[in-house]
């Protein structure tokens, strides 16, 4: 698969097949983040890699408002990577300038670790919805980490196909003039 493959083949996977992601194929995930952008190269972040079946299990409580539809497949999934992000000097100073350059940073190494997996055939789904200081207690996550996301990743239990990644179609996207200026905002492209 090219990239552009990759990319579209992508979808949230929330049906995961029991089984393990092999080792060798979770490092070559992961250099992916490990080799991301970051601002001035600060590489402010630390990936939590969670496949202890106990404490997978332990996440889903610790989602937002005890939402059941989350609660419910999260528990099967095989492994989570909480993407956590702490700020440099450099991100301070960003900051006096409106830039959130921390929060880009983790979301990029998070993308490559999501379309990684996807090239790899393994699905992933993010989620956001969870309690930040509860979650961050399980881990044992130090106090100048934060976690931006969790990624929850597994060997999709349906067939991939043409279609998408574990047989999945794509949900409706905006048409490209919805969301594309030419040269200052609002003008045709
Ligand atoms: C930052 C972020 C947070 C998300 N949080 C959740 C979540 O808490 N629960 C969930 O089921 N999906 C979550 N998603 C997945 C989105 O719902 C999904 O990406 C979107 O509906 C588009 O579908 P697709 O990924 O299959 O293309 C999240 C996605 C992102 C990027």
């Amino acid at each position: 698969m090219d990239i552009f493959e990759v990319v579209k083949r992508r979808r949230s996977v929330r049906k995961f097949a029991p089984r393990k992601i092999e080792r060798e194929k979770i490092l070559q995930i992961l250099e992916t983040a490990r080799i991301a952008p970051s601002s001035s190269n600060r590489q402010a972040w630390h990936f939590v890699v969670i496949d202890d079946k106990s404490i997978v299990e332990q996440i889903p409580k610790q989602v937002a408002m005890g939402d059941k539809f989350i609660v419910k497949w999260l528990r099967d999934a095989p492994m989570i990577i909480a993407g956590c992000y702490t700020k440099a000097m450099t991100h301070y100073i960003a900051q006096l300038f409106d830039h959130e350059n921390h929060l880009v940073d983790i979301s990029i190494a998070m993308t490559h670790i999501c379309l990684a997996a996807t090239a790899l055939g393994i699905g992933s789904c993010f989620i956001g919805w969870f309690h930040h200081k509860k979650l961050k207690k399980l881990l044992g996550i130090p106090n100048r980490y934060n976690i931006a996301v969790l990624l929850a990743l597994g060997y999709p239990a349906d067939e991939s196909t043409e279609q998408g990644i574990g047989g999945i179609a794509s949900g409706p996207r905006k048409k490209l003039e919805e969301i594309v200026s030419y040269n200052r905002f609002g003008k045709e492209f």
